[in-house]
């Protein structure tokens, strides 16, 4: 009889690719899954009684802020709550390394509160995660805004030279040769919007050297969201990169029901190239307070202001009331700040998470005073809110999109499948009464009906607490397609 560390017993099996469920046991030796089998057939001194509940892969949140959260807070509740065993960091255009200034602006500070965060390296970075013992795992995109930083200082106002690109360009291959994912852009924020199509495409060039992924917080996603898609569909075919168009919504009113042309438009250039999306579900988005994106949000909500203390949780309409001047003005007052805007449709949300290109990401911002409840709410909100109770989709297909659509979009070898030989990242659910508690007025709140997760073959998260297993890792680009390959 194999020895195995842990059985778990009795429950039911979402594998991760969709199948039906079906009854077995699984059983985990070391950092891996060893066995699934019929019920009763795997034996261990220690046993987890699953009964009634769901076991599937860790969800793996493919949108995320956490790249210096996994090291400052490194039992990650907020992930880990929701059965989340896996992050992939550097979105938007924004990481952590690699980062060659001493000084964390505006910018930068979104994602690093510690300045000793940083490093010039991607492999220093990836040494600090490690170094940290986070209970997740973590994958990393390298961010375009970060790198024009670097080769253009606060000169950001214009289109890279081509000294600039070449510097850039490096830095990208230095990265991804170390391990790095791919490579992120956020066209839409200040720091990169002067970019142009060639000045992204040029500097994402040696993507398809090392098989690294192309995300992109695009350019618009209001009123000229279809050429800001073929913007990103030209950028990852030159630089011969698969790509993954974060957060995709349509935003302000007058888009509300613009789904009806994105979505058709994803399904065409799926056909031509490797083009997936990630959703957060949720009909608000959160960023910076940006004055002109007042106009399009029904409600502003802030979730941080360095300035004027006791704006966090706030509406801006009660703020401004307050000082007697406009919303715009106030905005203007309590710079710098965070907001969340209320700016999408539910219907288009919906249609966007059904879509067959669509996996879960939930874009929390982990540092912000009052952060919007997706960085606590995401993946246990799709379960219950989405699939249980408006039957928006499937429970297995609900996993799905959360683990191995996931995984095989972003390369995470061996991970994603509840499957002998992959790596014991699991979440053991109860399907009855799994639902995120996290809401605007309280985003601070873990999940319900999460029991046990196991990240690499240890308890991340066990009864309502951390569960003291240490074991997550920065994922490695070039191990994980070693691995692959073996
Ligand atoms: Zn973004
Ligand atoms: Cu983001």
């Amino acid at each position: 009889m194999a020895a195995y560390d842990i059985v778990i017993r009795n429950g039911q099996v979402a594998d991760g690719t969709g199948k039906k469920l079906f009854a077995a046991d699984v059983a985990l030796k070391g950092d891996r899954i060893a066995a699934v089998g019929a019920p009763g057939s795997l034996k261990s001194e220690n046993e987890i009684d699953a009964t009634g509940k769901v076991v599937a892969p860790g969800f793996i949140d493919v949108h995320t802020h956490d790249d210096t959260a996994l090291i400052d807070n490194p039992t990650m509740a907020m992930k880990a709550s929701q059965g989340v065993t896996t992050v992939v960091c550097g979105n938007c255009g924004v990481s952590a390394a690699p980062y060659l200034n001493t000084d964390v602006g505006h910018w930068m500070s979104l994602i690093i509160k510690k300045k000793e965060n940083v490093s010039k390296d991607f492999a220093g970075f990836a040494a600090k995660v490690e170094a940290a013992r986070p209970a997740i795992n973590g994958a990393f995109l390298i961010g375009h805004g970060t790198l024009r930083m670097n080769a253009m200082g606060d000169d950001l106002g214009r289109v890279a030279t081509a000294p600039e690109i070449k510097q850039m360009r490096d830095l990208l291959d230095q990265s991804l040769e170390q391990g790095a994912i791919g490579m992120s852009s956020g066209l839409f924020y200040a720091v990169s919007n002067a970019a142009s199509t060639d000045e992204v495409a040029e500097v994402a060039a040696p993507l398809a050297k090392w098989g690294g992924i192309y995300t992109a917080h695009m350019r618009d996603e209001g009123d000229h969201i279809l050429k800001a898609m073929d913007e990103t569909f030209e950028i990852g075919r030159r630089a011969g990169a698969e790509i993954i168009v974060s957060h995709h919504k349509c935003s302000g009113r007058s888009n509300f029901g613009r789904m009806v042309e994105t979505l058709p438009k994803f399904t065409d250039a799926m056909k031509q190239q490797q083009i997936a999306f990630d959703v957060y579900p949720y009909i608000a988005g959160s960023t910076i307070l940006r004055s002109d994106m007042l106009e399009r949000a029904d409600k502003v909500l802030i979730t941080w202001s360095d300035k004027v203390a006791g704006m966090s949780g706030r509406d801006l309409k009660d703020i401004a009331a307050e000082m007697g001047c406009s919303m715009k003005e106030a905005a203007d007052h309590i710079q710098p700040a965070g907001a969340i805007y209320f700016m999408m449709d539910e219907k288009d949300v919906q249609a966007a998470m059904a879509h067959p290109g669509a996996m879960i990401g939930s874009d929390g911002i982990p540092f912000d005073a009052h952060p919007h409840p997706r960085l606590w709410g995401t993946f246990p909100r799709v379960l219950g809110h989405y699939s249980r109770d408006l039957k928006l989709f499937p429970l297995e297909d609900a996993v799905r999109r959360m683990t191995s659509y996931s995984a095989q979009r972003f390369h995470l070898t061996k991970r994603g499948e509840v499957k002998p030989g992959f790596y014991a990242d699991l979440c053991i659910f109860d399907p009855a009464t799994v639902i995120d508690t996290a809401t605007f007025e309280k985003p601070i709140a873990p999940a319900k009906g999460i029991d046990t997760v196991f990240c690499n073959g240890a308890i991340a998260w066990r009864d309502g607490k951390p569960g003291g297993g240490r074991a997550g890792r920065a994922l490695n680009r070039q191990a994980m397609q070693d691995e692959a390959k073996a």
